[in-house]
């Protein structure tokens, strides 16, 4: 009922009187002002006049799925698991996925207090300012060509960046989103797979959205960078994260058609790495060259200074 009542004031748009309220919901007046007090609760602004009656003013800052806008009939966001905390949404996910969870299911959570990177790092998700959640996927591909899904994820965030907050980000290999040289965000994929059949892939993103400098721990300050330190304003987590499901989800379909081109030919756009002179540290090795392209695999291509061109699939680059 309560959110019944929010889908109609956020419709309206200006004063609805609790009696319109009351009769298109068939419920009583009282009934209608004990949810719009909690709705007020959630954080909800929502004004009040004793003539004209109830006037939606604005949502809070949360990433409940009443906030999240998706087309209607999209498979990526369907079903939301929400939290206030959790240890990790990839962690969540990938036992919701063993369990037989929807393809397409996202597990977002305000908070994480073990947020998992990559190589076995850890993730500083300790805040509600900051994006963190995973989406399910079940793609009949073959468990060697997932990583393009890695490729498209980032490849929405850009996008959905640029559009919601006119932002224009950059992709380090193999799937950093960079701002101003310094790290906004990051992708951590991971498969359950057998030979030639892929179980689930787990897709997990954190983005820094409204932090300032001093939320960062100390080590990660230098690099570190959030939307809203670059904008000088806090950005609404809510539409971001509406725009990134709703742009994954058609890139990922194009990944099933199998317009791979299209998705490496952005990537690469976006890249801050392709064309420039890279270090590569990869297990005990260290390769300098020039980076030239991203191959559909993922990996990257670097033409070294020892005139071998190698590709490489794993390992860190500074550029
Ligand atoms: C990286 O090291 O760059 C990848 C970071 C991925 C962090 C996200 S936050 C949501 C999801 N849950 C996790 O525990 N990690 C990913």
């Amino acid at each position: 009922m309560k959110n019944k009542i929010l889908k109609i004031l956020k419709e309206e748009d200006k004063y609805i009187s609790g009696e319109d309220i009351s009769k298109a919901l068939n419920v009583s007046r009282t009934a209608v002002w004990k949810h719009i007090n909690e709705l007020r609760n959630d954080g909800y602004v929502i004004q009040s006049s004793s003539k004209k009656g109830y006037r939606f003013l604005k949502a809070p800052d949360i990433l409940d799925k009443r906030e999240i806008n998706i087309p209607k009939g999209q498979f990526i966001g369907s079903n939301i698991r929400y939290f206030e905390e959790i240890d990790s949404t990839n962690s969540y996910a990938k036992k919701i996925a063993n369990e037989g969870c929807a393809h397409g299911t996202v597990v977002i959570s305000e908070v994480q207090t073990m947020g998992r990177g990559r190589v076995g790092r850890q993730w500083q998700s300790d805040t509600a300012e900051g994006i963190w959640f995973s989406i399910v996927v079940r793609p009949d591909l073959e468990p060697e060509n997932i990583q393009v899904i890695t490729l498209a994820a980032s490849v929405a965030v850009v996008e959905a960046i640029k559009e919601t907050c006119g932002i224009i980000c950059g992709i380090k290999w193999p799937n950093d989103i960079i701002l101003n040289g310094r790290k906004l965000g990051g992708i951590l994929t991971e498969l359950s797979a057998e030979p030639g059949h892929v179980n689930y892939v787990v897709v997990g993103i954190g983005l820094n959205a409204n932090q300032d400098l001093e939320h960062f721990d100390y080590e990660i300050r230098q690099k570190a960078i959030s939307l809203k330190m670059y904008a000088g304003k806090s950005i609404s987590r809510a539409n971001l994260l509406g725009s990134i499901l709703t742009r994954f989800e058609k890139i990922y379909k194009s990944i099933l058609l199998g317009e791979n081109r299209d998705i490496i030919d952005k990537w690469t756009a976006y890249s801050v790495t392709i064309g420039k002179e890279v270090k590569v540290a990869y297990k005990d090795m260290e390769y300098f060259g020039k980076a030239l392209s991203v191959a559909s695999d993922g990996r990257l291509i670097v033409e070294c200074k020892d005139g071998v061109t190698r590709e490489i699939s794993a390992g860190e680059i500074q550029v």
